[in-house]
C-alpha cells in the first residue's frame, strides 16, 4: 500500500462527514470545500472565501477576447489571484489531483483547479458570499469537479411575511372621524394629512401603533394640546379610524373600548 497524502485521506473523510462537521484547516491548504446556500458546493480558498476562474483567462481566444473587452483593468483589479502554498498546493476536500499552481508573471505561484487560475473577489467578505457571481460575464465559481458554474445564484428564500391583518374598519367612525378630523386636527396637520405645524398624519408609522395613536390624541405632546377634555372616547375612536385609513393609509380601525382603556 502506498503512503496516503493528508489531503487525499481527508477526501476519503469527506465521505463519512459532511464538510460542516469538520474544523477548517488552519495551514497548508491553499483551496477547500465550500458550501454556499445559493451556489451549492465549490472551490474556496483556505479562509473559506469563494474563488472564481475568469474567462479573461480562457483558452477559447473568442471567449477571452469577449471577457477582456468587457472587463477592464479597474474591473480585473477586483479579483485577487489566490496564492499556492507550496509548489504543491493542497486542497481540503478536494480531489487532490485537480490542484495546481501556475506562475504567474511576477514570479509568484497562483493557485489552480483543474488548470484554471483562481481569484478571490473584492466585494465577497464572508466565508459563502458569492458576489462575484457573473461579473461582468467574466468571472465565475468554480465546481469540485473543476468546472465553471456560471449558473445565476439562487435567491435566498425570502421569508414570507405573515399576511398582516389590520382591523376592520367601522364605516360609521370612519365618516365620524372625517368630520371631526378636519374640525379638531387639520389646522396642524393639514387637511389631507399633509403636516402643517404639526407632523404629516399621512404615511405616519406611529399612528400604526394602537396605543400610541390613541394616547397622542389624549395626552398630546410638546406643542399639541390634550384632547381628552373635548372628545368623547366615540370621537377619539373615530378621528383615530379615519386618520389610518385615509390619504392611502391603511392600518385598519380603532373601537371606541380601546380608547376606553386608556383614558
Ligand atoms: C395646535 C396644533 C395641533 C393640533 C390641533 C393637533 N396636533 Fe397633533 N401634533 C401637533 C404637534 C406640534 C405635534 C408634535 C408634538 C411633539 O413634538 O411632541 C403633534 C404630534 C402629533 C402626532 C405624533 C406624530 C409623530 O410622528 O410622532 C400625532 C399622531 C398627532 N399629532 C395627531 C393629532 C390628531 C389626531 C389631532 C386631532 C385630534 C391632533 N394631532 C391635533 C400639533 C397639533
Amino acid at each position: 500500500m502506498h503512503v496516503k497524502t493528508l489531503a487525499a485521506a481527508l477526501s476519503a473523510a469527506a465521505i463519512m462527514a459532511p464538510a460542516s462537521l469538520l474544523a477548517q484547516p488552519t495551514n497548508n491548504f491553499t483551496l477547500v470545500q465550500g458550501k454556499t446556500a445559493s451556489m451549492g458546493k465549490l472551490v474556496a480558498a483556505a479562509n473559506g472565501q469563494t474563488v472564481y476562474a475568469l474567462l479573461t483567462d480562457s483558452q477559447k481566444a473568442d471567449e477571452k477576447a469577449a471577457a477582456l473587452a468587457a472587463c477592464d483593468k479597474a474591473c480585473q483589479s477586483q479579483f485577487t489571484p489566490v496564492k499556492a502554498v507550496g509548489a504543491k498546493p493542497q486542497g481540503w476536500l478536494l480531489a487532490q489531483g485537480l490542484v495546481g499552481a501556475v506562475k504567474r508573471a511576477d514570479g509568484t505561484l497562483q493557485a489552480t483547479f483543474n488548470g484554471l487560475p483562481l481569484y478571490t473577489f473584492a466585494d465577497d467578505q464572508a466565508a459563502g458570499d458569492v458576489n462575484g457571481q457573473g461579473f461582468n460575464k467574466v468571472a465565475y465559481v468554480v465546481s469540485t469537479v473543476g468546472k465553471l458554474n456560471t449558473a445565476a445564484p439562487k435567491q435566498a428564500q425570502a421569508a414570507v411575511p405573515a399576511a398582516k391583518t389590520v382591523a376592520p374598519v367601522d364605516a360609521a367612525l370612519f365618516e365620524l372621524g372625517k368630520e371631526k378630523y378636519a374640525a379638531t386636527c387639520s389646522g396642524c396637520h393639514g387637511p389631507n394629512g399633509e403636516g402643517a405645524f404639526g407632523a404629516a398624519l399621512k404615511g405616519n408609522k406611529m399612528i400604526a401603533n394602537d396605543d400610541a395613536f390613541i394616547k397622542q390624541i389624549l395626552v398630546g405632546s410638546g406643542d399639541m394640546p390634550s384632547f381628552a377634555p373635548m372628545l368623547a372616547d366615540a370621537d377619539v375612536a373615530a378621528i383615530a379610524t379615519f386618520a389610518r385609513n385615509a390619504w392611502g393609509n391603511k392600518l385598519g380601525g380603532i373601537t371606541v373600548d380601546q380608547v376606553k382603556k386608556l383614558r
